[in-house]
């Protein structure tokens, strides 16, 4: 008697087991599986289109937040490259440490997100009140927000701007 109700509990835990995974999908699906970006302005919801996010490091980063490229020895050196075409060297140095704009070597940032990678990226693909436009381009600039540097892009860079300290920007 007793072990058959043991076997019934069982049952029933199982069952009940069972009901929360199901919840826990149907959950997921409804919310989708991206992090939910905001602006460094003022913490609003900032959409960014999921189909920029075209390579398996910016996808693995849209779901976790998390940049592969930090460390990646070969992704940091076009990270480097893309600094200087994009002209952040103009207004941050070739280094950087800092000239027009503040440094970005950290650990003390303007904006405290900024030493996460998911923090650093809204900064700079949706630009600051304090002198810097949306993606690092002037103020006054009204091109497609969607073309120039992307997301891919602004991750490699933000693992070259990672190589110059100590955090990783990934925990
Ligand atoms: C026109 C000059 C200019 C250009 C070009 C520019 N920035 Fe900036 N950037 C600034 C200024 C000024 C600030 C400080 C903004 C503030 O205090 O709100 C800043 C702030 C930042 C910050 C935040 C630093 C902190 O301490 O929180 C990051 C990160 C950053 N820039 C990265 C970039 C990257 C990457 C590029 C190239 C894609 C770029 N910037 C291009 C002028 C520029």
């Amino acid at each position: 008697m007793r072990i058959l109700n043991i076997f019934i509990l069982m049952f029933v835990f199982a069952l009940l087991g069972c009901k929360k995974e199901g919840d826990n999908t149907s959950g997921n699906t409804s919310s989708g599986s991206a992090i939910a970006f905001v602006t460094t302005q003022d913490g609003a919801p900032l959409t960014i289109k999921t189909e920029l996010f075209d390579t398996p490091s910016a996808k693995e980063f849209l779901s976790t937040g998390k940049n592969t490229y930090v460390g990646n020895a070969e992704a940091i050196e076009k990270g480097k490259k893309l600094f200087q075409l994009y002209s952040c060297t103009q207004c941050h140095g070739p280094d950087a440490r800092g000239q027009v704009g503040p440094s970005l070597i950290g650990p003390d940032y303007r904006y405290p997100k900024d030493a996460t990678n998911k923090g650093m990226f809204e900064t700079v693909w949706h630009g600051t009140n304090g002198g810097m436009g949306a993606k690092g381009k002037g103020l006054m600039d009204t091109t497609d927000p969607e073309n120039g540097l992307t997301p891919d892009e602004l991750l490699k860079i933000i693992a070259w701007i990672r190589s110059h300290g100590a955090e990783t920007g990934n925990s």
